[in-house]
């Protein structure tokens, strides 16, 4: 079959569309899990799926799933897809580029009259981000078997609301999740780093993704009088947080090569000026590739928060809340990868994701591979993420050979 084409500037169109939605003053995106703007950006996704001739439903996590049909129906579906959530302050590109991706794919095959003996899916996943539900991932892993659904429905958001709620609010809690085979799962992405463009190569060919580690640690000291209280009698919760801070980032650059820490996420009560802070919640996300040593700094943590808790007087509440192991992705999918950059003539090299993606969940249930582009400067879960049309589209292109190859064309 010779190389079939895909429309980059239907690509590009379709993507500023979706970036609408949600769109904030800086350029970003500001469309958080099961929001009104996520309702939004699923009904959109619907109608161009529904367009382009695919069957649409949705399963209990409320991933959405458009479906082109093959000429075996009994073949299991090959898949590609991503996510429409983003974080507050994201980009236009992060997740919503491998759903449109995915629905170019299916365009182009209709444009060129392309008959797949596979059905071919593509999903679009709840809550990816992890921001307003934390875990991450989870409408992947629920589909995957990685959480159970019950567990996975009753995640909570900073105000209490579950998903399971959030679902039924919005329209879309469906029936089951997952336990049905998938032939083969592509997802292309930006990379949301610095290597391919700081070697000038357009495709990413992802071997597998670091593991990755998220806690959340609770001090409790005792409010008082900012005036009269003497620095001697303080139980001042922020302090002791403040130690942690400070140590995860030493964790992250005592465990490199490659380890990376952050506190994203800080809550202090009661937060007023004038009153020492009694309580302080945080959250610390730990990556590393290498499992032995993501063990290391799990270990260092636990030393640094005791020391901190210790000092200050202060109680210590600290959970590891997720957890999963570095993740090699199927080499079949991978050569696949690799011989759709080479195919179209772009330049390549195998990298490891450093984010988390549901494809990390997916490669338990399938053989999985994933695709990225470059992003510029390497920048992303920021509004000014940004990305060219050009190897945009070739991303596109190569995971329309995978697609074409896993799922068996004429
Ligand atoms: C997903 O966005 C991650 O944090 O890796
Ligand atoms: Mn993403
Ligand atoms: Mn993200």
């Amino acid at each position: 079959m010779e190389n079939l084409t895909i429309d980059g500037k239907r690509l590009w169109d379709s993507l500023m569309e979706m970036a609408g939605i949600g769109a904030t003053a800086k350029g970003g995106v500001c469309r958080l899990a099961l929001t009104d703007l996520d309702r939004e950006s699923r009904a959109l996704f619907t109608r161009w799926c529904e367009e382009a001739g695919c069957s649409v439903g949705f399963d209990a996590m409320g991933n959405i799933f458009a479906r082109r049909p093959g000429r075996n129906p009994d073949l299991p579906p090959v898949m590609t897809g991503s996510h429409l959530d983003s974080q507050p302050t994201g980009g236009k590109y992060d997740g919503a580029y491998g759903v449109l991706a995915g629905l170019e794919v299916l365009r182009s095959l209709n444009d060129h009259g392309v008959e797949t003996e596979a059905p071919v899916e593509v999903v679009v996943w709840t809550n990816e981000e992890g921001s307003r539900f934390a875990p991450a991932m989870i409408g992947s892993g629920a589909f995957a078997g990685v959480f159970d659904l019950d567990y996975a429905q009753n995640r909570t958001d900073m105000d209490g609301k579950t998903i399971g709620q959030e679902l039924d609010r919005i329209g879309y809690k469906g029936e089951g999740c997952g336990g049905r085979p998938v032939g083969a799962y592509f997802e292309a992405h930006i990379e949301q780093g610095p290597v391919l463009e700081a070697e000038e190569k357009t495709i990413g060919v992802v071997t597998g993704a670091q593991g990755q580690r998220w806690y959340e640690i609770t001090l409790t000291g005792q409010e008082a009088h900012a005036g009269p209280t003497p620095m001697a009698r303080r139980h001042d919760a922020l302090v002791g947080a403040a130690s942690i801070v400070t140590a995860v980032n030493r964790i992250g650059t005592s465990f490199q090569p490659d380890a990376c820490a952050t506190v994203g996420m800080l809550i202090c009560k009661p937060n007023s000026r004038n009153v020492i802070p009694g309580e302080v919640f945080l959250t610390v996300d730990f990556r590393h590739p290498n499992d032995g040593r993501l063990a290391g700094m799990d270990q260092a943590l636990r030393q640094a928060a005791e020391v901190a808790a210790e000092t200050g007087g202060l109680e210590l509440k600290l959970e590891e809340i997720w957890h999963f192991g570095a993740t090699p992705f199927d080499q079949a999918c991978v050569a696949v990868v690799k011989a759709g950059a080479e195919r179209y003539g772009h330049s390549h090299r195998e990298i490891i994701s450093g984010a988390g993606h549901d494809a990390v969940y997916m490669a338990k249930a399938a053989p999985t591979g994933m695709i990225f582009v470059p992003c510029e400067n390497g920048i992303s879960h920021n509004e000014i993420e940004n990305a060219t049309p050009e190897d945009l589209a070739a991303g596109c292109e190569v995971l329309l050979h995978a697609i074409l190859e896993k799922a068996g064309a004429r």
